[in-house]
């Protein structure tokens, strides 16, 4: 059965498409009011027009770091309020096997880890204030090791896990929840050129992560994620290399 949100004011950073866009939606849809964004403004309005008086579309590119300030402001005036922070944006652009390529790395840099930092200080700030609230971020198993396929994106996930502990370090003291999410495959946009074996869809991983938005922590979307990955966090770094997982 879907967690009430009834009552939950939120901001959502990456709320055009895949998990972000599904957790905005539930969130209407469950009665709460929501402010979504990303840069495509018009499927922040198509899904807007939805769920109207409840989505209020904003349109930001997060490697805009110096408008992050104000459109924080404009969003928590919007909802007179906030008690819930996504960060949901991300990028992982497709990269050969033999690439090394500064481009789609500083792209990933941009939007998985500078953009991240710079709405969720934000929240923090915030919300340390208030006193109350949860602060969310999509990571990814894919953050758990080095892996050889998307060095970039995977230590851009394992930046994510870091900064968010530290945040719940120093936030959960005033009552905030700080909450790191850590996917396996889901079916997305992102996703879509992938052949993914028992991907989640992102209607089943949006409705996991707000049952889980108030429970400080890291947490997997399968509970046989926990089993895998706390093997995988421990083979040898000369076996994992051999592996080539
Ligand atoms: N799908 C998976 O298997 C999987 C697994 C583990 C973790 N994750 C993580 O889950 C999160 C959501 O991914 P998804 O699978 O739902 O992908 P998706 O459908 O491609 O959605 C990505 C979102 O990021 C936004 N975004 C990208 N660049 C942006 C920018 N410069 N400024 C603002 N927003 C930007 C996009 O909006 P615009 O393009 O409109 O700006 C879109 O709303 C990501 O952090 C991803 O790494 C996904």
């Amino acid at each position: 059965m879907p967690t009430s949100v009834i009552g939950v004011k939120a901001i959502v950073v990456g709320a055009s498409s895949g998990i972000g866009r599904e957790i905005t939606r539930q969130i209407a849809d469950g009665g709460g009011l929501v402010v979504a964004i990303a840069r495509r403004g018009d499927r922040l309005e198509e899904l807007a027009a939805l769920y109207p008086g409840r989505i209020f579309p904003m349109v930001q590119d997060v490697t805009d770091h110096d408008s992050i300030p104000n459109k924080f402001i404009e969003a928590t005036d919007k909802l007179t309020g906030l008690n819930l922070f996504v960060y949901a944006s991300g990028v992982m652009p497709e990269v050969g096997p033999q690439e090394f390529n500064i481009e789609k790395d500083q792209q990933m840099i941009d939007v998985n880890i500078s953009g991240a930092v710079a709405w969720i200080n934000q929240a923090a700030l915030r919300m340390q204030g208030t006193k109350h609230g949860s602060i969310v971020a999509i990571g990814s198993v894919a953050g758990e090791r080095g892996r050889w396929e998307q060095p970039v994106y995977n230590a851009s996930k394992t930046f994510l896990h870091a900064y968010m502990e530290a945040v719940r370090n120093r936030v959960s003291r005033y009552g905030v929840h700080v909450v790191t999410i850590k996917p396996g495959p889901v079916q997305t946009e992102m996703t879509e050129r992938l052949k993914l074996k028992n991907a989640m869809s992102a209607e089943a991983a949006a409705e996991k992560i707000l049952g889980l938005r108030n429970r400080t922590g890291e947490h997997y979307l399968k509970f046989t994620h926990l089993i895998a990955f706390a093997i995988i966090r421990n083979i040898p770094s000369f076996l994992f290399r051999r592996l080539k997982i």
